[in-house]
């Protein structure tokens, strides 16, 4: 399973990626505005800041949310960086362009997927990814994990090439659950891909370790 991080916060990108296990990075307009990142110039430039620490896909979200401003949006995003994935809201429009994007080439990454019909409707068009969103569905008292079961077995059973990144992750259950799930991608915040490393027994162990070896050594 590859993990990507879910941040525009380039001291935890880099953080994960000195980590060795970051495989690409995601953001959203939210994240962006977490980091005070506004105007164009700015976020272009934050982009390919973030792409110049990682070496995997960078998901980059356009504003439009009408066909043509999509495509606008997306290709100036594309061009920017050749790890760039054009990030899509699953909508009627985004699915439009989605389908364009794939026709160019372009890596996409659908997002707001909270159903099975909708990641089916981004994997005909030819999403790169579809994310649905578990922490949010689980905040609204529906399972996200089985979410991600349902669109991996679909995706099996059809044999799209979409993968499953699995998004709105927010602590390593979550982590842990997709990998049984089989989603191809987590994107995570740092504190739960850390997280990951936590276990008593490993620090009691380590501590067992460093003093029986002092005991000998001085
Ligand atoms: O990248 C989008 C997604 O991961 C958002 O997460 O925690 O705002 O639901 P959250």
């Amino acid at each position: 399973m590859k993990f990507f991080i879910d941040t525009a916060n380039l001291e935890q990108i880099k953080e994960a990626q000195d980590l060795g296990v970051l495989d690409g990075v995601t953001t959203n307009p939210s994240l962006m505005a977490k980091e005070g990142i506004g105007g164009e110039e700015n976020i272009l430039k934050h982009y390919k800041d973030i792409c110049d620490i990682v070496d995997g896909d960078v998901s980059a979200e356009v504003i439009s949310t009408d066909y043509e401003g999509m495509i606008v949006e997306g290709e100036k995003l594309a061009s920017l960086h050749p790890q760039i994935v054009v990030k899509v809201p699953v909508i009627k429009e985004g699915i439009k362009a989605i389908k364009y994007f794939s026709s160019k080439g372009i890596k996409t990454n659908c997002t707001l997927v909270f159903s099975v019909g909708q990641a089916l409707l981004a994997a005909k068009a030819g999403a790169t990814y579809v994310s649905p969103f578990i922490g949010r569905l689980d905040d609204n008292s529906t399972d996200g994990v089985q979410l991600i079961e349902q669109i991996v077995d679909m995706f099996e059973m059809y044999e799209f090439e979409t993968q499953v990144l699995a998004a709105s992750i927010r602590n390593t259950m979550h982590i842990i659950k997709c990998v049984e799930a089989g989603a191809d991608v987590a994107t995570c915040p740092l504190s739960a891909i850390e997280g990951l490393l936590n276990h008593p027994l490993t620090d009691i162990g380590l501590a067992q370790f460093l003093s029986d070896f002092k005991k000998v050594n001085g």
